[in-house]
């Protein structure tokens, strides 16, 4: 748990970190949010997450409450506070507090800028070195999955679901029988040196680790093919990995009760997941630019 949050200017102890039941975030999800991981006191892909966490506020038309600047001096001063180097960071910005009205609000707001930090293994995460449960669920959600919205019911559902069938992560199925995603990760399946995902328009949410994970497969001489699967190939794929900013590579041993390959994370899905973490590390020099054009 963390000790010390920021909400709108001002750190305070993490359970006095409240907003208003007028917040548009509560009362229509009217927000957006970014999850930054902290390695070793690293953070990762910072500048591709503020790049995506600026695009899906100006789709919203909710202005960047305080300078990029001043973001990232935020998020170090909430780890610093709570003495933290190995944590996932939350920035949650919603269209701010007005009277309920669906209408966007008029005058405009100043938006709610919330920012906690919370600790995590990354070195001893058992998802990374024993590889997790997938089960495949419908994709119950709307059709913008490319804004990174607070509005994360459907997932939630899913990872119950998930939980229900002793699995750690939901594959989302479209109405075509196509896996988008997982409930809070991109899905990737490896046959031979070739790495298969869907491509990143707004049906799914184009993640920063997938951005980077395009760079890496291209350093270690593996082929990246954007095409959309089903569960059948996923079931027939040699490996399976779902990526994230917190579960970084997570293999994917069984689907649906499938097993996947030998049932046990795939020597690719190991190395890709090395290369990433020398590339977060600083070590595979500067780091990847994301963007949706
Ligand atoms: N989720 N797709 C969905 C639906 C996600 O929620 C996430 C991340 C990703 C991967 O994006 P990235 O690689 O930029 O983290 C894909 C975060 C970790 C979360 O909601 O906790």
């Amino acid at each position: 748990m963390p000790k010390i949050s920021y909400v709108n200017g001002r750190f305070v102890p993490h359970q006095d970190a409240v907003v208003h039941i007028e917040d548009r975030g509560f009362q229509f999800a009217d927000g957006i949010y970014e999850v930054i991981s902290s390695i070793g006191g690293k953070l990762a892909d910072e500048g591709g997450h503020l790049d995506r966490l600026e695009r899906s506020l100006r789709e919203l038309q909710i202005d960047m409450p305080v300078s990029r600047d001043t973001l990232g001096f935020l998020m170090r001063e909430v780890l610093r506070k709570n003495r933290l180097r190995d944590a996932a960071i939350y920035i949650q910005i919603t269209r701010g507090e007005a009277k309920r009205d669906f209408k966007f609000p008029d005058p405009v707001p100043v938006p709610t800028l919330v920012i906690s930090a919370w600790p995590f293994d990354f070195d001893n995460n058992p998802a990374i070195k024993k590889g997790i449960k997938a089960v495949c669920v419908p994709d119950q959600r709307w059709a913008r999955r490319d804004i990174k919205t607070v509005a994360l019911l459907p997932q939630a559902l899913a990872k119950q679901k998930a939980k229900e069938a002793g699995a750690q992560e939901a594959w989302m199925i479209d109405d075509k029988g196509y896996i988008t995603e997982g409930s809070s990760s991109n899905a990737w399946i490896v046959k031979g040196d070739v790495l298969q995902t869907r491509l990143a328009d707004t049906d799914i949410l184009k993640g920063v680790t997938r951005t980077a994970i395009q760079k890496v497969a291209d350093d270690l001489g593996l082929q990246i093919v954007e095409k959309s699967f089903k569960p059948a190939d996923a079931c027939k794929a040699d490996e399976c990995f779902g990526s994230s900013a917190t579960a970084l590579i997570a293999p994917i041993v069984e689907i649906d009760g499938h097993k996947i390959g030998s049932g046990k994370p795939g020597p690719i899905t190991k190395q890709i997941y090395k290369e990433y973490r020398a590339y977060v590390d600083g070590m595979r020099g500067d780091p990847v630019e994301w963007s949706m054009e």
